[in-house]
């Protein structure tokens, strides 16, 4: 799989929070069940990285990346503990070296036309783009299509159900990421149903 693909496996990236690593595999199942496979375990939380270890082991059909990676170390310590994939809300030259040295497909955050001109000269074409809403929404996706049509991204940042919809409509958008699937009440309550729901409200939408 590379980032291309990544960009294609689903409409919607759900982006999880876990505090507590038990919690990891029913969350993954209800979303896979719910029809998202492709599960970014943000590395914001001290249980990440033995989260992504538990799907990576036991959730079929579940294709776990890392999130949040903004360290060079991090990018190793997720290809370690098994993400297929690694997300960053931004990047730097050593942090792009370091997930490269992962062999695993990565999207990189960008915001700007710059910073996407400076992956573009590594050969990176698809990227994230954050924080979505905040830094323009559509609008400005739409706008970046024009002179740098060759970028496709996963906006995320910001985006709901009921606006997921507007930037999944753009050429240069293959999928969105957001946390609304995964609400910390649903996930602290064990109400694994309602994630399941999230998940297929948010399948539907391609
Ligand atoms: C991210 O890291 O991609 C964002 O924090 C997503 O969060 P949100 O969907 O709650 O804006």
């Amino acid at each position: 799989m590379n980032a291309t693909d990544l960009l294609d496996l689903c409409p919607v990236v759900p982006v999880v929070v876990l505090h507590d690593a038990a919690d990891a595999v029913p969350v993954a199942r209800a979303l896979v069940a719910g029809g998202l496979p492709a599960i970014e375990v943000t590395l914001r939380t001290p249980a990440a990285l033995d989260a992504i270890k538990r799907i990576a082991a036991e959730v079929e059909g579940a294709v776990v990346g890392a999130g949040t990676v903004v360290t060079p170390r991090q990018a190793a310590e997720a290809a370690g503990a098994g993400a297929r994939f690694l997300v960053s809300p931004g990047c730097t030259d050593r942090l792009r070296a370091a997930m490269t040295d992962t062999g695993l497909p990565f999207l990189a955050g960008v915001a700007t036309a710059s910073e996407a001109m400076a992956l573009l000269e590594h050969g990176v074409t698809a990227m994230k783009f954050f924080p979505a809403k905040a830094a323009g929404g559509p609008a400005y996706l739409k706008a970046l299509a024009g002179p740098l049509p060759q970028v496709r991204f996963c906006p995320t940042g910001g985006i709901t159900l009921d606006t997921a919809g507007d930037y999944l409509s753009l050429p240069n958008v293959g999928c969105v990421g957001g946390t609304w699937l995964t609400p910390d009440d649903a996930v602290r309550a064990g109400d694994w149903a309602r994630i399941e729901d999230l998940a297929r409200a948010a399948a539907a939408l391609r």
